[in-house]
């Protein structure tokens, strides 16, 4: 029997507790997703549907299945910074005439749609997951181009954009840009690169340079209409394949182009027929401890997110402090790796190891859950060889090449995150619940080192030590590690994908499971050299 069975008392003060935590973090998410939704705010957004423009969303919106999902990625990228949050950038993963696309659209009540550096990380990393798992591109373009007070971070580096669109397209990847506004300069390399390209009858503008900058440059007098309106693309330059009367009729035929592109799953569709799990969603809420120094055992989420809650578990008596086992989740087959009391031993990296080659050996995504303050330290365990075990599991999880998703629950702190298949580890998707938390140490532990080095330091060259100075120091490091290590922190560097409600785990997952079965699925019996 491999059906999870669960010990969560939804009525005791632990589980209140967690759940109480968890809708206040919620809560303080959704302000901030709110902002980002907003986009350019009130002004910006009624001058624009005055022009008779839809917004982003509203075109995304108009573009997809009817009723069918959308998983936003990044969302909040851009928080902390000057900028306006999401980068003025909406991106995600939908499907489009049946087909799961990716699409990324300006917003252009943001300055203009100006992409800033965020709207360029958040582009990148786009590009990368359309890349990673063959999904077709969807530019909605109405951009003002570079941000011009911020181009010395955006320019050189924003040449990838470009190169990258080229580049999907040689892997047999489409791209479409449907053009609803201005795409100027750089920005008209975007349906240049691009496999197909729809234009809008006076709406749609793509030149390398305005009237303006035309005169400066040669003196020459010209009009937009001439120098890049729709029609003139269509009918004299060849630039727009495809002539739009208005921004439906764009996404009209945007539909028709992906419904002809016969871009078929690789790896899919699902093997088997989902069944839910047997405990509600809504429990997800209510397992996290607010203190994440307090453990909770992962069985208890994945009995939440797998099909049937039916997970196999392996090694179950060996290196008990990770998880492994495998399930169906959507009808997909997973491995999964979950931290159960936060440390990683030996026993549980050379667990991980072959839990990761078995995955490999039957083409078996991966899906890792992380709740670890890293290897553990100390002299029995440095004697036992803990660096050679955990750069054995690093190593399987480097060269692994089954796709790899990684879900940050509770602690990721420093090496474990890597072992785990932290961002830097190219895992599919990396999502976030708002209990997360990742740093290179412990808040606490850090400001504890950091005390430590400059007393130490102080000491060997005898110079007198400001004790008081040192502790608010060390009061200071701690407050600002606790607060750079924040899901909302790691999401606007978009070093995630996403902060998603710990209730929307199993959908999230469904969706980026079938996205990453796109591409084919295939296992690797190469790995670095391991050190036994
Ligand atoms: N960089 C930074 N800010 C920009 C910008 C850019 N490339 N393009 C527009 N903005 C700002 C404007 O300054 C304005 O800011 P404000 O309202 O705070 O004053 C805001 O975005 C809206 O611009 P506005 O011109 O009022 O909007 P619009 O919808 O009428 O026109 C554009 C939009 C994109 C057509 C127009 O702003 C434009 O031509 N921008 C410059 C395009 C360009 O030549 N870019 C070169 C890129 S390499």
């Amino acid at each position: 029997m491999t059906i999870l069975s669960s010990t969560l008392d939804l009525t005791s003060p632990e589980a209140q507790a967690a759940a109480t935590a968890m809708r206040e973090q919620l809560a303080e998410i959704d302000v901030e997703v709110a902002k980002a939704v907003a986009g350019g705010g009130d002004k910006y957004m009624a001058r624009h549907h005055g022009r008779g423009k839809l917004a982003a969303r509203e075109r995304i919106e108009l573009l997809l299945d009817l009723e069918s999902p959308f998983l936003e990625l990044a969302t909040l990228a851009g928080y902390g910074s000057d900028f306006t949050i999401g980068g003025s950038v909406v991106a995600g993963i939908g499907l489009v005439s049946g087909v799961e696309c990716l699409v990324v659209a300006n917003d252009p009540t943001v300055k203009g749609g100006a992409s800033n550096p965020w709207s360029l990380k958040k582009s990148l990393r786009m590009h990368e997951i359309a890349l990673a798992n063959r999904l077709p591109v969807i530019s909605l373009v109405e951009s003002g181009g570079a941000d011009l007070p911020t181009q010395k971070d955006i320019f050189i580096p924003g040449g990838a954009i470009f190169r990258n669109l080229t580049r999907l397209s040689k892997e047999g990847i489409p791209t479409i840009a449907l053009v609803f506004g201005n795409s100027t300069a750089g920005g008209a390399y975007l349906p240049g690169m691009s496999d197909h390209v729809v234009m809008i009858e006076e709406q749609s503008k793509v030149f390398l340079a305005g009237p303006p900058l035309v005169k400066a440059a040669t003196g020459e007098e010209s009009d937009e209409e001439s120098l890049g309106g729709a029609d003139m693309h269509a009918r004299v330059s060849g630039l727009a394949d495809h002539f739009a009367r208005d921004e439906q009729d764009a996404i009209r035929i945007g539909r028709d182009i992906v419904s002809r592109l016969n871009h078929r799953k690789a790896a899919g569709p699902a093997t088997a027929e989902p069944k839910p799990p047997r405990y509600p969603a809504g429990d997800l809420l209510s397992i996290v401890p607010p203190d994440l120094k307090s453990p909770f055992d992962p069985r208890e989420v994945i009995a939440r997110i797998v099909d049937d809650s039916d997970f196999d578990e392996f090694k179950p008596l060996y290196g008990s402090s990770l998880v492994t086992g495998w399930a169906q989740l959507h009808g997909f087959p997973v491995g999964i790796l979950a931290n159960a009391r936060g440390v990683l031993f030996s026993e549980e990296s050379q667990k991980a190891t072959q839990f990761i080659q078995l995955a490999n050996r039957s083409n078996t995504p991966l899906l890792f859950l992380h709740n670890t303050t890293g290897y553990m330290v100390g002299k029995e365990y440095e004697q036992g060889g803990i660096i050679k075990h955990g750069a054995m599991m690093i190593n399987a999880v480097s060269n692994s090449t089954v796709p790899h998703i990684s879900v940050l629950l509770g602690n990721s702190y420093g090496a474990g995150h890597y072992g785990m298949c932290g961002r830097a580890y190219d895992p599919r998707f990396v999502f976030t619940w708002p209990s997360a938390r990742s740093s290179v140490m412990g808040a606490q532990q850090l400001a504890d080192v950091a005390y430590s080095v400059s007393k130490a330091s102080a000491l060997a060259q005898d110079k007198p030590f400001d004790e008081e100075g040192a502790q608010a120091m060390r009061a200071f490091i701690e407050g600002k590690i606790t607060a750079e290590a924040l899901p909302m922190v790691l999401s606007g560097l978009v070093y995630d994908d996403g902060i998603i409600d710990p209730r929307d785990t199993r959908d999230v997952l469904g969706i980026a499971l079938s996205a990453i079965h796109t591409a084919p699925v295939e296992g690797t019996s190469s790995f670095g050299v391991f050190r036994m």
